[in-house]
């Protein structure tokens, strides 16, 4: 069953419909050129799962991993990649590499001392660039694994007092507050629906630093063009934006999450089957 799962993932993949690639043309609809980002993999298992995916579409990648066993299938699976095996969360503080894309593949649970990746915050921000794309895995509503220690922690980082269903307005204030703690501000943000099982999603944000420490700093495009070329969709924010406390950008990540949790190709949705029967 295993063998059915990979065979899966690999068309999935070769159809170009995985979650990642999907993102990947999300960024580009927004203008982003994703072939000049030099980009890090802060939790890189064997790169099978996600960063295969994207590899080949930057100009740099960068992965890191904890686990000694899975080095030799992360070379072979990502020759381009510079691979560091150890703590990510130790490498964050020291490592002199700047990144204009982060890609945290956390897992949506808590491990060792650590829950999904809120530990990260703030020193993530220290491996950034004055404009990057901060792509992490957020737990979907309502979570349906949920344990004591990691609502405890969700109960704490989203100060909420329902940690099983995080309103994701509730989420992105919490990202915008970090955000801000860190010198950053929010520019953009979407959501990319990633498993069907647990409603886990990508949810990317495009940040800025307020004051660029760097001299030849280049803002990436808005998405100000983006939404024009997508008017099929412009009905959907339209409809969310009347409420009274949100703006067009908050509102058109909602609807796009929302769409999310029911557009769902064919093959991603055998994917995902195959990998809750146990494959
Ligand atoms: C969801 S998997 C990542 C999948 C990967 N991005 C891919 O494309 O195949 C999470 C990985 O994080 C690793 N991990 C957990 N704690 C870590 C830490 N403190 N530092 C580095 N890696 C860690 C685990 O060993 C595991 O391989």
């Amino acid at each position: 069953m295993f063998i059915v799962k990979r065979l899966l993932w690999s068309l999935r993949r070769a159809l170009g419909l995985s979650p990642t690639q999907r993102t990947f043309k999300d960024l580009r609809t927004r203008n982003v050129r994703t072939g000049d980002l030099a980009a890090l993999e802060v939790f890189g298992h064997t790169g099978f799962l996600h960063t295969l995916d994207y590899a080949r579409k930057v100009s740099s990648l960068e992965v890191w991993e904890i686990d000694a066993t899975k080095e030799r299938d992360l070379r072979r699976n990502l020759p381009q990649a510079k691979v560091k095996i150890g703590d990510s969360f130790d490498e964050l503080k020291r490592t002199p590499g700047r990144f204009d894309l982060l890609v945290v593949d956390n897992p949506v649970q808590v491990y060792g001392d650590h829950c999904e990746h809120f530990d990260l915050f703030p020193d993530i921000f220290r491996v950034a660039k004055d404009s990057s794309i901060l792509i992490l895995n957020i737990a979907g509503n309502p979570w349906p694994r949920p344990d004591e220690a990691h609502l405890a922690r969700r109960r704490a980082f989203y100060k909420t007092d329902h940690p099983e269903n995080v309103p994701f307005d509730r989420m992105i204030a919490t990202y915008r507050n970090l955000l801000h703690a860190g010198g950053f501000e929010l520019e953009w943000f979407f959501t990319r629906r990633r498993t069907w099982a647990t409603r886990a999603s990508y949810l990317v944000l495009k940040i800025g630093r307020k004051e660029p420490l760097d001299s030849s700093f280049k803002p990436m495009p808005s998405n100000e063009g983006a939404r024009r070329k997508v008017p099929r969709r412009a009905f959907l924010p339209a409809l969310t934006y009347p409420l009274p406390h949100l703006d067009w950008e908050s509102a058109e990540a909602l609807s796009y999450h929302a769409a999310d949790q029911r557009v769902y190709p064919f093959v991603e949705m055998f994917a995902e089957l195959a990998s809750v029967a146990g494959c």
